[in-house]
């Protein structure tokens, strides 16, 4: 790897040294998915020295759009993580306390204690929550659209489900969200195929995404509603998005904006360019785009869904030592290329969100392959900044 530039240098060991004093608590008490389950009681942890607001994300993209992490209770009860999302990040979302299944089990009871920490944490910390999600295929419990005959319920009583579960969670968190990621991946993956074949869809029919919009907007009408989904920079499925923003927008239903996903692979060279292209498709059609679910996977891999069922049997895990450093540049170019598409319109792209916060936390070391060392984020296991963070500083720093 050349030797660093001056300015990234002196930010990587400006982070480093502020890191050092983050990472007091040593870094063998990393809370790690899989370790203790994190005390839904316990109030987030009080996060340590973090560095000068100059130098981190929040700072450096303020005033042109939101800088978010998703995060896990684990992620908030350690000091370390905790730390670095409140100096780092503005907006926070809950990567999986805000699901259906996660705030529901039976029908009517809800428990919102481990989701509410998660608003405690971004109000002290001057962070936007966003809520994801209200309407998924997966973790969801099987009675909103199901019966006890795992067959579809009557249109009725699934509409009433919806709009029950929608009226207890969006009331719960009003006014305490800036948007709801209200329905997740509906767009069918196949090529011929409209929209997925989801347990809502079987019970309600096609509508069921336009009253889930519906729904939301009367639950809290100062939230944000987002269509969320993944590989929709890819033009079939971008076509398929277009439709839908056109069909909600026909209906007189409230969309503000487009999620992408944004789980990229590094060898995807046109990933990018497909990006910018979708970007500007979906402003044409008047909403805004965020980046709702970052992360950039430099290991090998078949498929390109992000449907967590959709594993892989086999496949290298060639960086269990650690990232190799000509790889790391590489990576940091990718994410430098993403941060000028989106500082290429302003306000037209509202928020980037990383989809976990450094790269011992993520989905991707279990996923598409389970139990591999995967490198996807701007922070290493130890909480070191990777050059990928600051080559997306020296974007942001660009006049
Ligand atoms: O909570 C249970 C725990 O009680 C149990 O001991 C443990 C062992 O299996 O599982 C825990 O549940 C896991 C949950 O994450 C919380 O950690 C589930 O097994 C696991 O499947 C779930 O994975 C989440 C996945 O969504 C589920 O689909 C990932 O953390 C989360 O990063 C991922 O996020 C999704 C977005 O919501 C939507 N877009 C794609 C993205 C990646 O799949």
């Amino acid at each position: 790897m050349g030797r660093p530039r001056p300015r990234r240098l002196l930010r990587a060991s400006f982070a480093i040294f502020s890191l050092a004093a983050i990472a007091a608590g040593g870094p063998a008490a990393l809370g790690q998915p899989g370790g203790k389950p994190a005390d839904p009681k316990a109030a987030p942890a009080a996060p340590a020295a973090s560095p000068s607001a100059g130098e981190t994300l929040r700072h450096a993209a303020r005033g042109r759009f939101l800088v978010g992490a998703a995060v896990s209770s684990w992620g908030l009860n350690d000091p370390k993580v905790a730390g670095l999302v409140a100096s780092q990040f503005d907006s926070l979302t809950a990567e999986n306390e805000f699901k259906p299944a996660s705030l529901s089990r039976q029908p009517g009871q809800y428990r919102f204690e481990a989701a509410d920490r998660f608003v405690e944490f971004a109000r002290a910390h001057d962070m936007k929550l966003v809520g994801h999600n209200l309407c998924w295929h997966s973790q969801a419990p099987a009675w909103l659209f199901r019966g006890q005959d795992n067959k579809p319920l009557p249109r009725d009583q699934a509409l009433k489900n919806l709009k029950d579960h929608i009226d207890a969670v969006a009331g719960h968190f009003k006014g305490k969200v800036i948007g709801w990621d209200v329905v997740n991946e509906a767009i069918s993956d196949a090529k011929d195929e409209y929209l997925r074949k989801t347990p809502a869809l079987r019970a309600i029919g096609d509508d069921y995404i336009a009253k889930a919009f519906e729904f939301a907007h009367a639950a809290d009408p100062g939230a944000e509603l987002y269509y969320n989904d993944y590989s929709n920079e890819n033009p079939v499925k971008r076509e398929k998005t277009v439709r839908l923003v056109r069909e909600l927008k026909a209906k007189g239903v409230r969309i503000d904006a487009v999620g992408m996903q944004c789980h990229f692979v590094l060898s995807d060279a046109d990933a990018i360019d497909k990006l910018d292209q979708s970007i500007a498709a979906y402003a044409a059609e008047g909403v805004k785009v965020a980046i709702t679910e970052l992360d950039v996977d430099v290991l090998p891999r078949r498929g390109r869904v992000a449907d967590i069922g959709a594993l892989e049997k086999g496949g290298d895990n060639p960086y269990k030592e650690g990232l190799p450093p000509a790889v790391a540049e590489a990576q940091a170019r990718f994410y430098a290329r993403l941060f000028e598409v989106v500082l290429k319109r302003p306000g037209v792209v509202n928020r980037v969100t990383f989809w976990g916060v450094h790269d011992g936390a993520s989905w991707l070391n279990g996923f598409p392959v389970r139990g591999r060392t995967n490198h996807p984020l701007l922070w290493d296991r130890q909480l070191k900044p990777k050059p990928a963070f600051g080559a997306v500083l020296d974007v942001l720093a660009r006049p």
